[in-house]
């Protein structure tokens, strides 16, 4: 294995991204070797730390983790605080000055990653900085992570991309979708195109629909100030949705790399169909969770929430497609807070068989067969086939393939994160998002926004938390005569 080298400047260092989810990445890194003597890193934020105090907040940060105080410590040592506004320029001729002094001291032959792990409306600041103050380095690579939300529609995601584009190229800007590092989102590829079995079957002429489902038990919890200004359509569908429905659904990239499959995801994403205001309401449901007995607190009571908020908890919508591949083949999408059980799923349904010649159960017809991925909590898959029922009857009644990663294996494999950072470093730009991904994405869901603004609380449909969200996405499925799959923890 060998050791990558780079200085890390987290801008953001003593947030909340970068304590739960960075450095453990890092450490993660550190301690499979793949990160040794050559790399520091600098955390910047507003509060003036000491680096004693920074190291004390890096070890906290790994507490679970596995090794020794002694490793935790030694990689600790690797990190600097410098307290720093984002909006002065002073300030980052400190930071270049100490970025010399530690690519020096690290050997780091110049590799830099800029982190911004802070509220978006300092990125371009931060970019414009960067570039005039000369911390980029010209001997070795530049990137630039950036964290979502990638902008809050398409103009003022253009802008955004506009901004950091003064100081970096398409190529070295990675934008995270932190779904695309989970292991199961990474399995579509190799099972459309390892396995003739599905590589042939995967069209319209074979698949009756989608269902993707990405469900959530908790709440808001500490994050009610950004909610209340995006709501689940812009956390959730915009993003990781729309990037498993583009993984689901593009034509196979020429080659295995980040450029073709960019290109593809590409193509597919500006072929979905545009919806018309009264489209939207027709296909696309939005729902609030209300508390109860045992289940908490409404949306409307959490602290931080306006009382008369009307933003969506739960949206469940279909989409179309509009080429050869998926003409006519609905991809349904739900995805809530406070439903009854945390599971991130798809489910692929097959059209069901025709001329049926065999004995069925009752006056039921054969089932469809379906191939589901559970991408979370449990890690696998299901494929739901028909046999002949055990005994004497000869009816045909459905079983299950199931196929689970082996949990030993999943223990050992990166959290997503750290894949992520291993794939900034080796710089593989395959499970980021580019820019014309996201583009096409924001002017969809930019069109549903501007219809439900619009209708202020008309229509947002209330659920009680702990259920499968409301019974209107219930019947955006009933209405084209099919349900989902996956009807909750109950029955499933
Ligand atoms: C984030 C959203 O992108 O994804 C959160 O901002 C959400 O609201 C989270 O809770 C869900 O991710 P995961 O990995 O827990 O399914």
């Amino acid at each position: 294995m060998t050791e990558k080298r780079a200085l890390f400047i987290i801008f953001g260092g003593s947030g909340d991204l970068a304590q739960r989810k960075l450095y453990p990445a890092l450490y993660g890194l550190y301690y499979q070797g793949r990160l040794a003597k050559h790399f520091a890193v600098i955390g910047t934020a507003r509060r003036p730390w000491t680096d004693d105090h920074y190291h004390d907040v890096i070890k906290q940060s790994l507490v679970g983790a596995p090794g020794s105080a002694h490793q935790k410590a030694e990689f600790a040592d690797h990190f600097y605080y410098q307290s720093h506004d984002v909006t002065d320029a002073a300030h980052y001729v400190t930071l270049r000055d100490l970025a010399a002094k530690l690519d020096q001291q690290y050997a780091l032959d110049g590799n830099r990653v800029f982190y911004m792990a802070m509220a978006p409306r300092f990125f371009a600041t931060i970019a414009e900085h960067v570039k005039s103050e000369k911390l980029l380095s010209d001997k070795g690579f530049n990137r630039l992570i950036v964290e979502k939300p990638f902008g809050r529609d398409f103009a003022s995601a253009k802008q955004l991309n506009d901004d950091i584009s003064q100081a970096f190229t398409e190529n070295q800007i990675y934008r995270i979708d932190h779904y695309l590092g989970k292991e199961m989102v990474q399995d579509i590829m190799p099972l459309r195109f390892a396995n003739p079995l599905f590589e042939h079957v995967w069209s319209k002429d074979f698949i009756d629909n989608i269902q993707i489902t990405l469900a959530e038990d908790i709440g808001v919890e500490e994050r009610a100030g950004y909610y209340e200004t995006a709501g689940a359509l812009r956390d959730m569908v915009q993003n990781h949705i729309f990037q498993i429905i583009a993984m689901l659904t593009m034509e196979k990239p020429v080659k295995y790399d980040a450029p073709s499959i960019h290109a593809a995801k590409r193509a597919v994403l500006a072929d979905i169909k545009p919806y018309t205001p009264a489209q939207v309401h027709a296909n696309f449901v939005r729902g609030q969770y209300v508390g109860g007995d045992n289940v908490g607190l409404s949306y409307r009571e959490e602290d931080n929430i306006a009382s008369d908020s009307t933003v969506e908890t739960y949206v469940a919508g279909r989409v179309d497609i509009a080429n050869d591949r998926w003409q006519g083949v609905p991809i349904y999408l739900r995805t809530g807070k406070k439903l009854a059980e945390k599971q991130s799923r798809i489910d692929i349904v097959f059209k069901p068989t025709e001329n049926n010649i065999l004995p069925t159960a009752g006056d039921t017809s054969v089932g469809s067969d379906v191939l589901t991925l559970i991408i979370e909590p449990e890690t696998g898959m299901h494929l739901t086939l028909n046999g002949k029922a055990i005994g004497v009857s000869d009816a045909v009644s459905p079983f299950t393939l199931d196929h689970a990663l082996d949990q030993d294996e999943l223990a050992k494999a990166p959290e997503a994160y750290q894949r992520l950072m291993l794939n900034i470093l080796e710089g593989n730009k395959l499970t980021f998002t580019h820019w014309q991904e996201l583009a096409a994405s924001w002017h969809f869901i930019d069109a549903i926004r501007t219809v439900w603004d619009n209708d202020g609380a008309d229509g947002l449909a209330f659920y009680n938390s702990g259920t499968m969200g409301p019974r209107e996405a219930d019947e955006l499925l009933a209405r084209d005569n099919r349900q989902w799959v996956w009807q909750g923890p109950a029955a499933d």
